[in-house]
C-alpha cells in the first residue's frame, strides 16, 4: 500500500513537472511568436514625413537604456520605443576625436556634418576656438530647423539644459566653443557673437517657433538677482547688461508676431491658444533633476510638459514642423556617477516620447529617438533574474565582497570605495562594502575603475529607433550624420525639398535638350 501510494505521488509529481515545463516552454514560445508577428506585420512608410520629432538622450547609451527597462518593469519590459518598427546603430566619433562631446555629435545628428570636438554649428575646418574660421560663411552648416523653416514648417526645441547649450547650439549657432554661450566667456577682442546673442538675433534663432529650457544665466545680467535659483559655475553669466528676453519680445513685437514668454509650469500650461512663438526659460542653470524638481505650478516643468507645449504650438501650422527634444541630464547625472539619478531622467525622457507618440499620427509624423554618445556604464554578472538593477552582485573572488550591478570605467572622486586599513600595524587597502550603503539612492555614486574630476562620455555606438515616414532608413550601422540626411529625405526638406528637386528635374531636362541640339549641330 504505502509502495503504491508513493509511486502515485512520484507520477503526480512528475506530471506536474512536466507540465510546468511545457508551460515555461509555451510562455518563450508566446513571447517569440509575438514577435514574429509583430516583425512580419511591419510595413514600410513611403508617405511624407510631414513632422518629424527627433528625441536625444543625452549620453544614453544601449547600457543606459537596458538598465532603464529593468528598473521600469523587469528584463522582460519594452519602454515605448523599444517597440518601434526600425532601429539601426550609430558610430558617434567626431572629426578629430573616437571619443566625442555632445556638441560636435549634436552637430553630426542636426547640421549633417561631423565637427571637432568642442565645436558647434561649423565643419572641420574650424579648430576648436579659432573664432575667425567659424566666420567664413562656407564653414558654417544648415540645421534641420533651418531647413524646416525654409520649407515653410515650423520649428523648435525643447531641453533640461540651457537653451544656449552643447545640444540644442547647432540648431542655430555657429561657434568655434561651445563654451562661448555669452559674453563674458568670449575671449578678449573677440569678433565673434555669443551663442545667447545668436540664439535672439540672429537666423534661424530668431524665427524658431519653440524654445524651451533652463539657462537664464546667460540670456539675462540679472540672473543672480534671484537667491532661490542656482546660478552654476560651470556656465558663464550674462555681463553685458543686455537682456535678452526682453530683446527678444521686443523682436516678436516690432514683426507683429504672436508670442508667450514663460518662466514656470503654470505659465507654460496657460499660454493664449493662439501663440506662435513660444520662449521658455525656467531656471537660472540647467534645469533640475525630475526627482528634485519642486512640482507644483510655480515650479519648473518637467520635460514631458514641455514636449506636450511645444507641440502644440507647432502643430498648428499645416506645413508641418520640426522638433527636437534633449533629455540633457541624463548625461550630467553619468558625469556625476549616479546611475539612479541617470535612469531616472532616461525614463522622463520615455515618458515624453509617449506623449510625443500620443499626440501625433504614424501616417505623418517621423519620430526618432537616439542618443548622442555613450558613457562608460557597465551591466555587471551575475545578478539573479529580478533583481533590482541598482543593487549589488557577486560576491568578489578577490576580497569576497558584493559590487554594485552598476559600475563605471572612469569616474569622479565619490566613485573611489577603497579606503586604507590599520590591522595588526599593517596598513591595506580595502574596499567599502556596498551593502553597507544605500546604493539605490539618487545620489549614490557607483565605482570606477579609473578616479577623475569626473565620469568621462564612451565611445559605443549608440542605438537608434524610429517609426512613420522613411523611418526604415535606419535600418543598419550607420554614421551619426547620416540622420540629418535621412531625416531630410523623409520630410522632403533642404537637398530633398520639393522645390530643390523640381528645380533639378528641369535642369536635367534642359541640359538633355542642350546636348541633343549639340549633338545634331556636330552630325
Ligand atoms: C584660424 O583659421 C584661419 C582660417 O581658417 C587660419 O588662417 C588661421 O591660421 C587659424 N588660426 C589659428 C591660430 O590656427
Ligand atoms: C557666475 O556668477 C556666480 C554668482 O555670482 C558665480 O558664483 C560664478 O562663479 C559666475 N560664473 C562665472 C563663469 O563667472
Ligand atoms: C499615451 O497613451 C497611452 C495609451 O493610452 C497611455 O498609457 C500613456 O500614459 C500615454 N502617455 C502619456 C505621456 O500621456
Ligand atoms: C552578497 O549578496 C548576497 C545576495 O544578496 C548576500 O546573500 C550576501 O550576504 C552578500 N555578501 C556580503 C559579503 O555581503
Ligand atoms: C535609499 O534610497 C532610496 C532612494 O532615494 C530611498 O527610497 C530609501 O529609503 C533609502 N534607503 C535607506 C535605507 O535609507
Ligand atoms: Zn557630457
Amino acid at each position: 500500500m504505502t509502495g503504491l501510494r508513493w509511486g502515485v505521488i512520484f507520477v503526480f509529481y512528475l506530471s506536474l513537472v512536466q507540465s510546468s515545463i511545457r508551460k515555461d516552454q509555451e510562455y518563450w514560445k508566446k513571447l517569440s511568436t509575438n514577435e514574429l508577428e509583430e516583425a512580419l506585420a511591419v510595413k514600410w512608410n513611403l508617405g511624407e514625413a510631414k513632422n518629424v520629432i527627433l528625441f536625444i538622450g543625452d549620453g544614453m547609451g544601449p547600457n543606459t537604456v537596458t538598465a532603464t527597462r529593468i528598473h521600469k518593469g523587469g528584463e522582460g519590459h519594452r519602454l515605448t520605443y523599444e517597440k518601434f518598427p526600425h532601429i539601426g546603430l550609430l558610430k558617434t566619433y567626431s572629426a578629430n576625436k573616437m571619443v566625442p562631446d555632445s556638441t560636435s555629435t549634436a552637430t553630426a545628428l542636426l547640421c549633417g556634418v561631423k565637427a571637432n570636438f568642442y565645436t558647434m554649428g561649423v565643419d572641420a575646418s574650424v579648430e576648436h576656438n579659432n573664432c575667425s574660421a567659424s566666420l567664413r560663411p562656407e564653414a558654417r552648416l544648415e540645421s534641420l530647423a533651418a531647413l524646416a523653416l525654409k520649407a515653410g514648417k515650423s520649428a523648435g526645441f525643447v531641453t533640461t539644459m540651457r537653451v544656449t547649450h552643447a545640444t540644442p547650439g547647432p540648431i542655430y549657432a555657429h561657434s568655434a566653443s561651445r563654451l562661448w554661450e555669452c559674453d563674458s566667456a568670449m575671449p578678449r577682442d573677440s569678433s565673434c557673437k555669443d551663442i545667447g546673442r545668436q540664439l535672439v538675433e540672429d537666423w534661424p534663432g530668431r524665427d524658431l517657433h519653440v524654445i524651451l529650457g533652463g539657462g537664464r544665466q546667460g540670456l539675462v545680467a540679472k540672473a543672480q538677482d534671484r537667491p532661490s535659483d542656482p546660478v552654476s559655475a560651470w556656465g558663464c553669466n550674462r555681463s553685458d547688461g543686455r537682456d535678452l528676453i526682453t530683446q527678444y519680445i521686443k523682436d516678436k513685437e516690432e514683426r507683429g508676431l504672436r508670442h508667450s514668454v514663460v518662466s514656470n509650469t503654470a505659465e507654460l500650461k496657460n499660454i493664449d491658444k493662439n501663440t506662435d512663438y513660444l520662449l521658455g526659460i525656467f531656471s537660472n542653470a540647467h534645469m533640475p533633476y525630475e526627482f528634485q524638481r519642486i512640482k507644483d505650478p510655480h515650479g519648473p516643468p518637467s520635460i514631458v510638459e514641455m514636449t506636450e507645449a511645444a507641440i502644440k504650438v507647432l502643430k498648428k501650422n499645416k506645413n508641418g514642423f520640426f522638433l527636437m527634444v534633449e533629455g540633457g541630464n541624463i548625461d550630467m547625472a553619468h558625469h556625476r556617477g549616479r546611475a539612479r539619478t541617470a535612469v531616472d531622467e532616461s525614463l522622463a525622457m520615455e515618458e515624453a516620447v509617449s506623449m510625443a507618440v500620443n499626440m501625433t499620427s504614424e501616417e505623418d509624423t517621423l519620430i526618432v529617438v537616439t542618443s548622442d554618445h555613450t558613457h562608460t556604464l557597465s551591466i555587471n554578472g551575475y545578478p539573479d533574474r529580478g533583481s533590482d538593477i541598482f543593487g549589488t552582485t557577486g560576491p568578489s573572488k578577490f576580497d569576497g565582497l558584493n559590487y554594485t550591478t552598476l559600475t563605471y570605467g572612469v569616474g569622479g572622486p565619490g566613485s573611489n570605495k577603497l579606503k586604507v586599513q590599520i590591522a595588526d600595524d599593517q596598513p591595506r587597502i580595502v574596499r567599502t562594502d556596498p551593502d553597507t550603503e544605500n546604493t539605490t539612492s539618487f545620489m549614490y555614486e557607483q565605482a570606477s575603475a579609473i578616479l577623475n574630476d569626473e565620469n568621462v562620455h564612451g565611445g559605443g555606438d549608440v542605438a537608434i529607433y524610429a517609426r512613420g515616414p522613411y523611418a526604415h532608413l535606419f535600418h543598419n550601422v550607420h554614421e551619426q550624420h547620416y540622420v540629418f540626411h535621412a531625416i531630410s529625405y523623409a520630410a522632403k526638406i533642404g537637398a530633398f525639398s520639393k522645390a530643390s528637386t523640381q528645380y533639378n528635374n528641369v535642369y536635367i531636362c534642359l541640359l538633355t535638350l542642350l546636348l541633343g541640339f549639340m549633338f545634331r549641330m556636330i552630325n
